[in-house]
């Protein structure tokens, strides 16, 4: 199929990013089913695609968020993009590092304008006091024990007003701001810190991205509610495993959860 068949490329503007690599190859779609599916299919169908190259939406008719979920995005008033990374550096066990890297990166781009309620939920929302601001859909394409390619896929609210029902806990930086930001700078600006860490990754510096991580953790060393397994109970996050696994003390005992497994309660 030809990835070109479902979307209209409407520009190529200006460079206004000022890193080496990320954004430095950007394409702006007006409408796309989702700019990971995107992504993935110009991998595979054309030539060899430039690491860095981000694929921004303005409409994703069929936005995909975290276990099977949709993602819904006020068509022109959000970023909605994707991210091609490939960290043949990093093996399988360690691709929750590069889901730290990411996740810090927007959250640095972001701090400097919405300050310290910003947070990360684990695994890898964004979060601005209880509500989400957005989220990630990573994609790694692995040959045998690396990470041949990663697709980085950012969704996150920033000039919607009005969100439906069944998304009652979204909020966006408009809502919280009270004004509209240009897209387009927000991008350049989240680029600019993925790569950042990125490159840290890459460096080696993998206990300093770590604890970055834990340090913009939200709750994390709180006492809260939580669910696993149909019951409630209070804990406390005491560390984030290698491997993403997320730790929580209750009674003394520590207990670690994939992201199915536990569930976030605001009591
Ligand atoms: C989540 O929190 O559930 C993850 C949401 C990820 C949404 C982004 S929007 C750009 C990219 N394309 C997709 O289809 N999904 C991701």
């Amino acid at each position: 199929m030809n990835v070109f068949e479902f979307s209209i490329i409407i520009t190529l503007q200006n460079n206004i990013f000022s890193g080496l690599f990320v954004g430095q190859n950007l394409l702006t779609l007006k409408e796309v089913d989702s700019t990971n599916n995107f992504l993935k299919n110009l991998l595979s169908n054309s030539k060899p695609v430039p690491e860095g190259t981000v694929i921004m939406a303005e409409t994703q008719f069929a936005g995909r968020g975290q276990q099977q979920n949709k993602w819904h995005s006020e068509p022109g008033k959000n970023l909605t993009f994707s991210i091609l990374l490939n960290p043949t550096f990093l093996s399988v066990a360690n691709q929750f590092d590069l889901t730290r890297a990411m996740s810090l990166g927007v959250f640095d781009a972001l701090q400097p304008h919405l300050g310290d309620e910003l947070k990360i939920k684990w695994p890898n929302d964004i979060y601005y006091g209880n509500k989400k601001l957005g989220g990630m859909l990573i994609e790694n394409i692995l040959q045998g024990e690396r990470i041949k390619n990663a697709i980085i896929g950012i969704g996150l609210n920033i000039n919607q007003e009005i969100f439906p029902a069944d998304a009652a806990n979204a909020t966006s930086v408009k809502q919280i701001l009270q004004r509209d930001y240009d897209l387009r700078v927000l991008l350049s600006e989240i680029c600019s810190h993925i790569e950042a860490y990125y490159l840290h990754l890459k460096a080696g510096k993998i206990d300093f991205v770590r604890k970055q991580y834990l340090n913009r953790l939200y709750w994390f060393n709180e006492s809260r509610r939580f669910k696993a397994a149909g019951t409630e109970f209070n804990g406390t996050i005491t560390a984030v495993k290698d491997n993403g696994l997320l730790v929580v003390k209750s009674n003394n005992e520590e207990k670690t959860y994939n992201l199915k497994e536990i569930e976030f309660l605001n009591k």
